[in-house]
Order: structure tokens, then sequence, then C-alpha cells
């Protein structure tokens, strides 16, 4: 199989290639602009590989993408590479306009082109698998699961631009009869995670007895997804996915954030035992504007149709989060000190106690 893989310098992206070129033994081209969220070193153990290879480019740049795909003629594309960070798109929706929504457009673009031109064979064989998020699906009361056909209602920046992408998608298979996929996944975790997240930075901030970030009341829930269970299903609805078809990826581990903040605590408090109980550094912050509540996938479609599971508990799996942290300062050390200090992002500015606005609806 030849992948061709978007965004695949970025945590998930770097975990799928990993799996990909080491696991699989796919020959995989990896196409990334290498934005802060990049990471090149979390490439260090397949950038040698024969059966692997780095393009940098924009997926706005149309000519780019259609030379990775007339050079390496792909059997399948992962499309992963987006602007990520919820907070960040509060601060500026701009770049996950442009990435997310025109990149895609491109990417499926160019994909159409170079697929239309393939012999028969290869146009059945061909896929493309767009790689979303649940948080189109909006937020949701206890007891609830977001399925395959809840219907969209995307509340932040970042997941109204997924929400645009998936559409985009969904009608470039209408339209086209191109062999597109999508999958919605819940929030991953794991080793070569961006230390601007939740779990990497509670981790790291609680190593350091520095202050631990809770927004609002801890209480809002995210159902967590240990990073390499999710790739292998990336794989798996690739080889095994009806054309067509969207599919749900969580790890069945719907959480508290303050219930994940506590663990991580103890977790450390346990292989590094310090001064004082880390759970004493955790401090309320003023709330994510327009937080959404809740998050739950029901993974039962693809554990039904595609026998696939999640293998890690979270117990299980930020047990093997923080040993990785502890064990590989030299990855993340230089972006804790050069790229991410820690600095909250993402809060409205406030003006007289009131939300400023612009000048212009006020
Ligand atoms: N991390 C999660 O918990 C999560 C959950 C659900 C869905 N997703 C989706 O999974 C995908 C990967 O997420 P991630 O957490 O690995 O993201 P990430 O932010 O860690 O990495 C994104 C990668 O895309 C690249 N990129 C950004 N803009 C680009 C552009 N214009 N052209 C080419 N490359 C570009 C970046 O350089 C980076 O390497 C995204 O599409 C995201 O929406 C992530």
């Amino acid at each position: 199989m030849r992948a061709l893989v978007t965004g695949g310098a970025g945590f998930i992206g770097s975990a799928l290639v990993r799996y990909l070129v080491l696991e699989r033994g796919w020959e995989v081209l990896n196409v990334d602009k290498l934005t802060y969220a990049a990471n090149p070193s979390s490439l260090a153990t397949v950038t040698e590989k024969r059966n692997y290879r780095f393009m940098q480019a924009d997926i706005c740049d149309a000519s780019a993408m259609d030379q990775a795909f007339s050079t390496f003629q792909p059997d399948a594309v992962f499309h992963l590479a987006a602007e990520s960070h919820v907070d960040r798109s509060i601060a500026s929706a701009a770049d996950f306009v442009t990435t997310n929504v025109v990149g895609t457009y491109v990417l499926l673009e160019a994909a159409r082109k170079y697929w239309d031109g393939q012999r028969p064979d290869a146009m059945a064989r061909f896929r493309f698998l767009h790689v979303s998020t649940d948080e189109v699906y909006g937020s949701l009361d206890d007891g609830k699961f977001f399925t395959e056909e809840t219907p969209y209602e995307p509340r932040s920046p970042y997941s109204a631009t997924k929400a645009s992408a998936d559409h985009l998608a969904s009608a470039w298979r209408e339209t086209y009869g191109m062999p597109i996929l999508i999958s919605n996944c819940s929030n991953n975790y794991g080793p070569y995670h961006f230390p601007e997240k939740l779990i990497p930075l509670i981790l790291l901030n609680a190593l350091e007895f520095k202050s631990l970030p809770v927004y609002g009341d801890g209480r809002n829930v995210r159902d967590w997804l240990y990073v390499d269970d999710h790739v292998r299903a990336l794989a798996q609805i690739v080889e095994f996915g009806h054309v067509g078809e969207t599919y749900n990826i969580g790890g069945r581990a719907p959480m508290q954030n303050i219930d994940v903040v506590t663990r991580i605590c103890d977790v450390l408090d346990t292989l590094r035992p310090g001064p004082m109980p880390r759970r004493g550094l955790i401090t309320f912050v003023p709330d994510r504007p327009g937080h959404d509540r809740r998050y739950a996938i029901d993974p039962g479609k693809i554990e039904r149709e595609l026998d696939w599971r999640a293998e890690k508990t979270f117990d299980e799996g930020i047990q093997a989060t923080v040993e990785w942290y502890l064990e590989n300062e030299w990855w993340w050390r230089p972006l804790r000190e050069h790229v991410y200090p820690g600095a909250r992002l993402g809060l409205l500015p406030i003006k007289n106690d009131r939300l400023a606005l612009p000048e212009s609806v006020q």
C-alpha cells in the first residue's frame, strides 16, 4: 500500500506514520506544512526508513498537491492536516478557515484529478479517509452518546471548520463518486502530544509543581482515546471500511476533566513523589468561552463492522503516557521552552467587566 498522509508531523499524524511505516511496512509520503504544531522529532524513528518520505507543503497549495499525487501515486490518502486547537480558534479563526476548509477543498480536488486519471482497477482500489472530530456533533446531555446519525451542531470556530470540511468530503463522494470515508474521533492522548493540550499541559506542570489550571468547574466531560488505538482504527477503515460511510472512533472512556487531572496527579505522585500531593496544585480558572459540556462517543459501529476495539483502558493509557513523558524529556523540553511556554490561550478580551465587542456592533 502507498499512503499519502497529510499532517504527518503532528500528534496523531506522526503516530499514524510510525504505525504504517514501522508496523505495517506501507510506503508513506508525509505532506506537512510544519506549523507550530508539527514536530519533526516525533518522526525520528522513521526518517531514515526506505519506505518513508517527506514533503514540506501547504495543503492549500494546489500545484504542490498535484505534484504530490502525480509523483507518489498513492493508493490511499489519510487527511489529517488541520489547525486543531479549539482555544487558538477562539483567539483567531483565520488559519482554521484557510487550512481546514480551503485546504480540504484543494486536497479533494487534487485527489479527484489524480483519481479520475487512474485505470478502473486503481480507481476502485483508491481510498480517501477524511479524519474529523466528534466536536462536529456539539454538546451532549448526560447519558447520551454520539452516533454516526447524530445531527451536526458545531459550536466553536474549530468544530465549525471541521464540520465544513466533513460536508465537502461527503459532497465530493456524492457528486463525483469518489471513494471517500470519514472518521469522527474523540479526544486523543498519548506520547508525543503537544504540551498546549490538556493532558500533557497538566502532566508537565504537575511534574514541575506548577499550578494546574482547570477550566470552569472541571465537570466538562471528554471521551479519551489512546492515540495508538486511534491509528489502528484509521488503517482498518482504509483497508476494510465501506466507501461513503462514517465511522465514530472512541475509547469508551468518558471522564470529567477534574478526574483526568487528579488521575495524572496520583500517577505522578507514585512515580515521582515530591514535597506535596500534586492535587493541591489544582486551580480553577475562567471557563473557555462556549465550552461544550459533554462529549461521548458510541463506537459500536466500528467495533461491530470492522472488528476494531480500543485496547487500552484510560488507566493503562494514562500510566503509559506519564511514563513516556518522564522518559522523553528530550522531546518535550524544547517545546516548553521555545514553542509553547504555557500561557492561557483563547480567552475573550474583557472590557469594563463586559465582553468587548468590535466597534461595528457596539
Ligand atoms: N487531537 C485530537 O484529540 C483530535 C480529536 C479529533 C480529531 N482530530 C483531528 O485529527 C487530525 C490530527 O490532529 P492532531 O491532534 O494530530 O493535530 P496537530 O495540531 O497535532 O497536527 C496537525 C498537523 O497538520 C499540519 N498542518 C497544519 N496546517 C497545514 C497545512 N495548511 N498544510 C499542511 N500541513 C498542515 C501541522 O504542521 C501539524 O503537523 C486533525 O484533523 C484534527 O482535527 C484530533
